[in-house]
């Protein structure tokens, strides 16, 4: 065993070993979950606490289900869209939180770097469900086993990730993952989707989505997040559909045994056609889901376990 974290903020800290004792581990809960009785005592007796400032369904219903097949006891905050004010008010529900000792806290907060902030005032371990523009790690892994899975490797693959980049949390920590993991990631959309730090993420940019997909083995299609955004990103959902949005005729650039991916949720006839992503020979839709359970397993399960292992009093 190496992993040693204390926190599970980002993929910018984990290494290629980590990512890949991760993604072995959840491939046994993988089995655990299709088999008839879904329980392990791993986290029993340990407090999960689920802090979700800003709307969710299959993020916040995957670390539920995760944390109770584990055997945790786990609790849901109802964090209303109105709580959420200043630094302050995250802080103190977080001290507030902490004093009655939860193990392991998911907050998922519209600011980027408010995860990691907070991880700096508790000692549980804080894990990342999503914060701002900045990571969704589990995401990124979920994406990263539903990939090794359906190809047999995470190396040496052609990814494109399409669409809305620059506002895109999913997208961040996938550059990263998968560039940790030695595979080649294009980023295809229009310029103005595009983050303005692109030259440090060591990725090919594209703005036609024909040329943006040939020959890929992975295509990762992304939301317009409208609500990151403050002005005209786009002209119209009808021509951001004819130039961006993944139907057959675009996917048939790309390989012929590509996969085509999409974190949700989906807005079909925007970004992805409705029946390419119902059609279970192309789309791992639902096998992303079905992964994310069996991720959101494997990390808490190793972050438990690596505060086991620390000296009691020591954060890092
Ligand atoms: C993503 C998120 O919240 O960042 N969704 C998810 O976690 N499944 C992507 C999105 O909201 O578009």
């Amino acid at each position: 065993m190496t992993f040693r974290a204390q926190h599970l903020l980002g993929i910018e800290t984990l290494s290629p070993a980590d990512i890949t004792e991760i993604l072995d581990l959840a491939d046994q809960y993988v089995t655990l979950n299709r088999s008839d009785r879904k329980h392990s005592e791993t986290l029993a007796g340990l407090t999960q606490i689920n802090m979700f400032f800003e709307n969710s369904t299959r993020t916040q219903a995957s670390f539920e289900i995760a944390g109770k097949r584990l055997g945790a006891d786990v609790m849901n905050m109802a964090m209303q869209a109105s709580s959420i004010k200043k630094g302050e008010t995250l802080i103190d529900t977080a001290l507030t939180l902490n004093a009655m000792h939860p193990d392991l806290l998911v907050v998922r907060h519209p600011h980027s770097g408010a995860v990691n902030l907070l991880a700096e005032k508790v000692n549980c371990a804080v894990l990342n469900a999503g914060d701002g523009k900045h990571e969704h790690p589990t995401q990124a892994l979920l994406d990263a086993l539903t990939i090794r899975r359906a190809k047999g490797r995470l190396h040496r693959l052609n990814v494109a990730i399409c669409g809305d980049i620059a506002h895109s949390r999913v997208a961040r920590s996938n550059i990263l993952l998968l560039g940790k993991m030695e595979n080649r990631v294009r980023l295809v959309g229009p310029p103005t989707l595009m983050p303005s730090e692109i030259d440090h993420f060591g990725v090919e940019v594209f703005e036609d989505m024909r040329e943006g997909l040939q020959d890929v083995d992975v295509v990762m299609m992304l939301r317009l997040q409208r609500e990151r955004m403050d002005g005209g990103f786009i002209p119209s959902e009808r021509e951001y559909y004819h130039r961006y949005g993944l139907d057959a005729e675009k996917l048939s650039h790309a390989k012929p045994d590509a996969i085509v991916m999409h974190p949700g949720p989906m807005n079909r006839g925007v970004e992805i056609d409705g029946t390419l992503a119902d059609d279970i020979n192309r789309s791992v839709i639902q096998e992303q889901v079905e992964m994310g359970v069996a991720v959101r397993m494997a990390c808490m399960e190793l972050l438990a376990n690596a505060r086991k292992a620390q000296p009691k009093g020591v954060m890092v």
